[in-house]
């Protein structure tokens, strides 16, 4: 029913809400206008292992801004967990400079770097949290070692607690706790000691998808509430899309992408990033409709709707306008990083010169248009028989589509 009211057109009419979009876009496309508050410049970190040396990381640089919440990703192996292991110095980086909200982190050893680390909270895939200490006695731990009272470490930490919906739970040790409570007490605990910014390693990766959605709420909420910026490695797409403002991308210890979630999801332009999101959309894309057999001058199309067009009753004008027959397969509509951005996948056909005309039409209106190579009826190969490439497909394994 969503997808039938955003092809006629309905589901962003209402003038507020396209107010509110077109802002989403507007700011997710333009560069923050405050000082970063991470700067990581040219950083540099190999590893000696046997006689061999590993380049975990190669002259990787970025910024974060306040306030923002900052994906990495990238593949396993790809140097994720030793950049956000620079970031607070407990890997110490060959080359480069990591700036945190003024403080030049790499220069910075013994009692000076311990103050700075303070600042900076951490929470991690599988909690590491102290099992022999109640989830109190993991809040306040932090605490105490920076020496606070006690009055203020009972009173802190109540209130952590009940901002991460715990504070029936004070007494109860880790061992009582489901995975998604453990990650909610590491969470109490990394803001404990009130950092500027949180640093997230795969902190939902050992979670249910239920309770990942629900931690995420409560790191968006975090984020909104306090104003905290919040830099999350992860391998998951559906962390990046749900919470993150801005992304980037590593590969092999390089940073190969960096940009607005909404634009590095919906025109990748590194082959990881391309990769990673492949494997994702086609989850989402029931396969038997990839793999649905073409009639001859039928096409099968994956369609990009991002932003303002999102809003546009496009598929209807070009029902309007051209001789082809446009039959909805799949339709998903979702948010990234505040801007809407729909995926259709649909079957198109009618006259060849026609077909490609509309996706021509479509390409014009700003629509992403990418062909699905699927199986053909036997004897036939989409894309011969006299009909033109509507665009270079690109490679992908037999029978799967690639993301453009
Ligand atoms: N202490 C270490 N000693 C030697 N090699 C290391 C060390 N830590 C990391 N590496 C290597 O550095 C590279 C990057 O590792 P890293 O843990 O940063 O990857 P990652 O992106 O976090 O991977 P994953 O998604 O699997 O957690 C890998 O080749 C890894 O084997
Ligand atoms: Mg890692």
């Amino acid at each position: 029913m969503l997808v039938g009211a955003w092809l006629q057109g309905e589901l962003f009419r209402d003038g507020r809400e396209g107010d509110r979009l077109e802002r989403a876009v507007r700011e997710a496309n333009s560069p923050p206008a405050a000082e970063p508050l991470v700067v990581v410049e040219h950083l540099t970190k190999r590893f000696r292992q046997g006689g061999r040396e590993i380049a975990a990381l190669s002259d990787v640089s970025f910024e974060v801004y306040p306030g923002e919440i900052f994906g990495v990703m990238g593949l396993s192996g790809a140097g994720k967990s030793t950049l956000i292991r620079c970031i607070n110095l407990l890997e110490r980086p060959d080359e480069g400079r990591v700036v945190v909200a003024g403080q030049e982190m790499t220069r910075l050893s013994g009692p000076a770097l311990m103050q700075a680390r303070r600042r900076i909270g951490m929470i991690f895939q599988h909690f590491a949290l102290l099992s022999s200490r109640t989830v109190a006695g993991n809040v306040a731990f932090p605490l105490e070692i920076a020496g606070v009272s006690r009055p203020v470490i009972a009173a802190r930490v109540a209130e952590l607690l009940d901002l991460v919906g715990l504070g029936d739970r004070a007494q109860a040790y880790p061992s009582q706790l489901s995975g998604g409570q453990k990650q909610r007490v590491g969470i109490a605990r990394a803001l404990a000691s009130e950092p500027v910014l949180l640093l997230s390693d795969e902190a939902t990766s050992a979670l249910d998808p239920e309770t990942t959605v629900s931690v995420l709420q409560l790191l968006k909420e975090i984020n909104q509430k306090m104003g905290l910026t919040i830099l999350m490695i992860t391998h998951e797409m559906q962390v990046i899309r749900q919470i993150c403002h801005r992304v980037a991308v590593i590969d092999q210890g390089r940073l190969v992408e960096v940009g607005p979630v909404a634009q590095v999801f919906s025109r990748p332009s590194s082959e990881v990033a391309r990769r990673l999101l492949r494997e994702q959309l086609q989850e989402d894309v029931p396969p038997y409709i990839l793999e649905r057999a073409r009639k001859p001058g039928q096409r099968l199309l994956r369609l990009g709707f991002l932003g303002q067009v999102a809003q546009e009753p496009v598929v209807a004008e070009l029902m309007r306008q051209f001789p082809v027959v446009v039959n909805v397969l799949f339709g998903r509509i979702e948010e990234l990083g505040g801007v809407p951005w729909g995926r259709l996948v649909v079957e198109i056909s009618g006259d060849p010169g026609q077909v490609v005309a509309a996706c021509e039409y479509l390409r014009r209106r700003g629509v992403e248009v990418e062909e699905i190579e699927g199986a053909s009826p036997p004897g036939e190969t989409p894309g011969q028989g006299g009909e033109e490439p509507l665009r270079e497909p690109v490679a992908s394994p037999p029978g799967k589509g690639g993301v453009a």
